[in-house]
């Protein structure tokens, strides 16, 4: 990689943003021009492709060199295709076959995103993923555990792994995706290994910024789609009908969004970031309100929790994909916690959705043709538990 950097000082593109890119000491405020190029310490090896420069978009770049991890899940397309979009460079760290990676490729101008292979234990791996950049997001993640992998593996050890080696490699912030209800006293396994790798990321990358999203929805989610395809069932099988869980779903784009956002606002490094949507709706409204967008019959039924376990063990144990398991059954009967005192998507200037407008996007799937393009107006609206956008 070339070396070649041309420092130009334009106050008002942000000497900050290039210095920060850069890697350099900026000399203080009030030093003259000609000082302050004696005064730049090179660190890094800086191809001149990543100097900000054009109007955003693409051909032009937007001052970021991301890596991210996990990219090839359900929240990873949608920030490489953010990143990507506005001429960011994305080095884009998978395992298994390169054909998994196939629907991110056109997500960026020729060579802004580079694919490297890599394997959550071998350290190199992740060393020259992060080497480069000066973002790094985890985005690692798995519902369920697999013979390879425990959650305390995903949610700890890898977070913990990456979030060290970030530092030792100098990268600039360090962006880790938790769950609104981490917590390390949690019932669920997979909320309390979740509560455990805040703490790790924290004391491995002091200024790390911590995401802690509610449900996502989305068209690829595992939430709406999940209650959606319930039906199969003869109905929606739900822990006292789902009436003692409240939930503030939050849509994937504002996610996305807050992410990119972070990797650029200079209030965010040390920060833990709450991101849900408006308003809070029992489980019941939420699922209600799914079946009335895709024109399906409502059927909720109660089951007690020890059958519902068993039905859940029965997917754990024989499918292969696990799209259920007795900790999602248990996650999805959890409220969400209210963090009054932390930063929220408002904060990273970002207006949430309303699920009201967004839910035909994920939902429309699951109509039948006779209802395909009908609009949503006659759906009827879940009734909001907390209105916090009239608070
Ligand atoms: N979706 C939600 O509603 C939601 C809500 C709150 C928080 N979150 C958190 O947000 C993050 C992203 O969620 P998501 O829905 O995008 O997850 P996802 O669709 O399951 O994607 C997970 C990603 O992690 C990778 N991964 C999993 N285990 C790995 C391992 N052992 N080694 C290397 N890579 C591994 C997967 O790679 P492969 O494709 O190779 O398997 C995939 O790219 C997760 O931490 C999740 O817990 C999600």
């Amino acid at each position: 990689m070339a070396a070649v950097v041309r420092y130009r000082f334009r106050p008002d593109l942000g000497m900050s943003l290039l210095g920060r890119l850069a890697g350099v000491a900026l000399p203080k405020p009030g030093c003259p021009t000609g000082l302050r190029k004696c005064c730049l310490l090179h660190h890094r090896q800086l191809h001149e492709s990543v100097i900000p420069r054009g109007r955003g978009g693409r051909s032009s770049f937007g001052g970021i060199v991301a890596t991210v991890f996990g990219a090839t899940g359900f929240l990873g397309r949608y920030v490489v295709g953010r990143l990507g979009h506005e001429g960011n460079q994305v080095i884009i760290p998978y395992r298994g076959d390169s054909y998994d990676t196939a629907h991110l490729q056109p997500m960026g101008d020729l060579g802004q995103l580079i694919f490297r292979e890599w394997y959550a234990w071998d350290e190199d791996s992740i060393r020259n993923s992060v080497k480069n950049s000066n973002v790094v997001i985890n985005l690692v993640g798995r519902e369920w555990e697999s013979n390879n992998f425990s959650y305390d593996d995903v949610f700890v050890k890898i977070p913990q792994n990456l979030a060290r080696i970030s530092k030792e490699e100098g990268v600039q912030r360090f962006i880790h995706m938790s769950h609104i209800n981490a917590d390390v006293g949690s019932p669920s396994p997979f909320l309390r290994a979740k509560g455990l790798g805040e703490q790790v990321v924290r004391e491995a990358f002091p200024e790390a910024i911590i995401l802690k999203p509610s449900d996502i929805y989305g068209q690829e989610d595992t939430f709406f789609n999940y209650f959606a395809c319930l039906r199969l069932f003869g109905g929606v099988p739900l822990i006292k009908m789902g009436k003692d869980t409240s939930k503030k779903p939050v849509f994937i784009v504002d996610i996305a969004k807050a992410i990119v956002q972070s990797a650029r606002d200079p209030n965010a490094p040390g920060q833990t970031y709450v991101l849900t949507g408006y308003n809070r709706y029992s489980l019941h409204e939420i699922v209600k309100f799914v079946y009335s967008v895709a024109h399906r019959p409502f059927i909720p039924y109660h089951l007690p929790t020890r059958l519902y376990m068993l039905w859940a063990l029965c997917f754990e144990k024989f499918s292969v994909h696990r799209w259920t398991t007795r900790d999602k059954v248990n996650r999805m009967h959890i409220s969400d916690l209210d963090f009054p005192g932390l930063p929220g998507l408002e904060d990273l200037g970002i207006k949430p959705s309303s699920i009201e407008s967004k839910t035909i996007e994920v939902v429309r799937r699951h109509r039948i043709h006779r209802w395909l393009e009908e609009d949503v107006e006659e759906a009827q609206l879940p009734k909001i538990i907390v209105d916090e956008s009239t608070t």
